[in-house]
């Protein structure tokens, strides 16, 4: 058992917000409900949105007892703060989707740009489903036309967060639990 501390990243300060057992119940809700719903799929494939959601993936497909597979796709929208607006790929897919059934995994969805742009991404390739499983979701800023089939945890607040994935330009996203920006 430790204490969870307020942390300086850069110019900025974070505290306490979500502790890794919290997340750990979370993921394995998720991994019930997917379970569940997959359980005669035989085709199940999760893609990894990079950066970001490295961890969320690795704890997701531990936790998960149907037959799945799992790769990665890395995009980028945001810089410091705030999103820029538009999504950009990476590193492209690198398998076959055809026929799959599909789960995007994302440590966050915000606005749902980059849930819409997947989807129109993934779509000319076939999938036989396409869902998305977040660990956060932050209902009031969401204006995407998808559903977030699997959300771990809904925010009530709109702040900015970090660990588990999540970084302030590219610090924080090795810590285990997860911080707020301090207003
Ligand atoms: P959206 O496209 O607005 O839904 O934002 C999705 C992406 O923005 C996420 O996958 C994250 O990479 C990034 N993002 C959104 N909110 C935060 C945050 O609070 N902290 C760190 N990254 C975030
Ligand atoms: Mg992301």
């Amino acid at each position: 058992m430790y204490i969870m501390k307020k942390l300086k990243l850069g110019d900025r300060c974070f505290s306490p917000y979500i502790s890794s057992s919290e997340i750990g119940e979370a993921v394995g809700k998720m991994a019930a409900e997917i379970d569940g719903d997959y359980a005669d799929s035989g085709s199940l494939l999760f893609i990894g949105v990079l950066s970001g959601a490295y961890m969320l993936a690795a704890d997701l497909v531990r936790k998960v007892t149907v037959p799945c597979d799992i790769t990665f796709i890395k995009v980028s929208s945001y810089e410091g703060l705030s999103s820029r607006g538009e999504v950009s790929v990476k590193l492209p897919l690198s398998l076959d989707i055809e026929g799959r059934d599909v789960i995007i995994v994302d440590e966050i969805v915000e606005t749902g740009l980059t849930v819409d742009y997947l989807f129109d991404y993934l779509a000319p390739l076939k999938p036989r489903s396409v869902a998305v499983a977040s660990l956060l979701f932050k209902k009031q800023m969401y204006k995407g036309r998808h559903e977030i089939k699997y959300a771990g945890i809904t925010m009530k607040e709109n702040l900015f967060v970090v660990g588990y994935g999540l970084d302030y330009d590219e610090k924080g996203r090795t810590l285990e639990d997860i911080y707020i920006l301090d207003e």
